[in-house]
């Protein structure tokens, strides 16, 4: 009991870490979330600070969710607690405790945690994703794509149960935090990868 608490907080302290806010702040000494999107993750940065900086940032994000499941598999190692260290991570991510709980969307730390756990799936839902970015241009809808089919494609591969139900719940906050790219997608409003441009709703 004590571990999984520890493995839980830890990973919510991990995720927390915003490196798109503090990349930011450092570089152009602004609050990412007030510029752009106003969404503190690595498409973002591309659109505010730029390429170099926002690659770090992804990469980095996604790192953080793999840290926190390879610290469940090392202190615990069941595939409840390594996904739940996981959901902890793009919890802390979305909603981090040093920012006043206003963060990112959580899509480079999933891809951190299911490149751990279920790389089969979240590579196919990832090739997908970026299929469609290719196609429309459209960050935020590749997104949704890759976090709506991951339950499914881990679903479909055989991966252990407590992985397809807790991919359910990080698909959820995945849509929840995408909510006002839903609304522009729908309005034709969204911005496109390579436009400076974006609304803040
Ligand atoms: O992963 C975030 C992306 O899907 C959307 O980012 O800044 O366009 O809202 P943004």
């Amino acid at each position: 009991m004590g571990i999984s608490i520890l493995v839980v907080v830890l990973s919510y302290l991990m995720g927390s870490f915003s490196f798109s806010y503090w990349f930011a702040r450092l570089l152009k000494g602004i609050d990412i979330r007030s510029r752009g999107s106003g969404n503190a993750g690595a498409t973002n940065m591309l659109r505010v600070v730029g390429k170099g900086p926002a690659a770090a940032v992804f990469i980095l994000d996604a790192l953080k969710g793999t840290a926190a499941v390879a610290l469940a598999a090392w202190l615990s190692g069941t595939p409840t607690m390594m996904m739940l260290a996981g959901v902890m991570a793009i919890i802390g991510h979305n909603w981090p405790v040093f920012l006043g709980f206003r963060g990112g969307k959580g899509i480079a730390t999933t891809i951190g945690v299911t490149a751990f756990l279920t790389l089969l799936a979240a590579l196919i839902s990832g090739v997908t994703a970026i299929l469609a970015i290719i196609l429309t241009r459209y960050v935020s809808l590749g997104s949704l794509i890759f976090a709506v089919s991951l339950p499914i494609m881990i679903l479909l591969l055989d991966y252990p149960s407590p992985y397809v139900y807790l991919s359910l719940v990080i698909t959820v906050m995945a849509i929840i935090r995408h909510a006002s790219n839903i609304k522009r997608l729908l309005k034709g409003t969204e911005s496109k990868l390579g436009s400076s441009q974006q609304q803040r709703s």
